[in-house]
């Protein structure tokens, strides 16, 4: 067997002395199979469990996705150990002054974790780009994955500080594309080293100072290096309303700017989906 393809080898304790000194009482919890990480982080935090914790599934019987969508895992290396695509949730108190943009700067984080040069446009190497307001695509229209952020009330906070879930998919094996709304890509096309657990490794820590930040700073130091990574930037849109315009970034608490026949609009809505048009 490709050593590649055994089966996972999870980093816990190297994550748990890298992100316990920022977090503590943090845990990491390896599951071989749930329902979804996320949705077991929610119930935790609607039960008053509300611990800083990365809970990881090799499985996921229910993936849940944004705008109530499904999220799948991969249904064909099933039972052979190997795990095809990295499904985690991290859950932690967090008290951000403002919450707008959570999920484009964990987009950010993540992708600069797994590939922290970006290579130049038409160098021909895979690129991983941001599409607002929170997933990951390579630059040729394929998703790679996604970011679902859901949040529960605190027990006993004052103000405004809530438990935060960060749920991210990505996948690391090919994937079949029947049935999905957009092309799959996967990590093995952007290095062929990663598996699930490396990529972990890599995503973990990091993520957790980018929300440690995100709560002192907001979106703002986050910006730049969306707009590096924007997909959509330039190009033609369609907002979930139907109405079309040219997307212009992002402004500084994580809306897209579009310019659109009744001018520039700011869309903030989780509601909303956008998708690119052909130029
Ligand atoms: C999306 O693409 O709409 C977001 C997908 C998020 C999927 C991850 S997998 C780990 C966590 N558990 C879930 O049920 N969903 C998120």
């Amino acid at each position: 067997m490709n050593p590649l393809q055994t089966p996972a080898q999870w980093p816990a304790e190297a994550i748990w002395q890298a992100v316990a000194p920022l977090l503590p009482g943090f845990t990491v919890e390896v599951l071989p199979s749930i329902d979804s990480t996320s949705s077991e982080l929610m119930r935790r935090a609607r039960d008053g469990r509300q611990e800083p914790t990365l809970l990881v599934a090799e499985t996921q019987t229910a993936g849940r996705g944004r705008l109530g969508r499904d999220w799948h895992s991969e249904a064909i290396y099933r039972d052979t150990g190997v795990v095809p695509a990295l499904t985690f949730s991290l859950g932690l108190p967090l008290a951000p002054r403002e919450w707008s943009g959570l999920s484009l700067a964990v987009g950010v984080s993540v992708a600069e974790s797994l590939q922290p040069r970006l290579p130049a446009a038409g160098s021909g190497q895979p690129r991983i780009l941001l599409k607002w307001p929170n997933d990951l695509w390579l630059q040729d229209e394929r998703k790679l994955g996604g970011i679902l952020v859901e949040t529960a009330s605190l027990a006993g906070a004052a103000g405004d500080p809530r438990y935060v879930v960060v749920g991210i998919g990505l996948n690391v094996l090919p994937v079949l594309a029947k049935g999905l709304r957009t092309p799959p890509a996967c990590l093995r096309e952007v290095d062929g080293t990663l598996t699930a657990a490396r990529a972990l490794e890599r995503i973990a820590a990091p993520l957790v100072q980018a929300l440690l930040g995100f709560a002192d700073a907001g979106f703002a130091p986050f910006q730049a290096r969306f707009a590096q990574r924007d997909l959509l930037a330039g190009r033609n849109v369609t907002l979930s309303d139907g109405s079309q315009g040219t997307a212009h970034g992002v402004a500084e608490d994580g809306a897209l700017l579009v310019h659109t026949a009744r001018g520039m609009q700011a869309v903030n809505s989780a509601e909303i989906s956008v998708r690119p048009v052909e130029n």
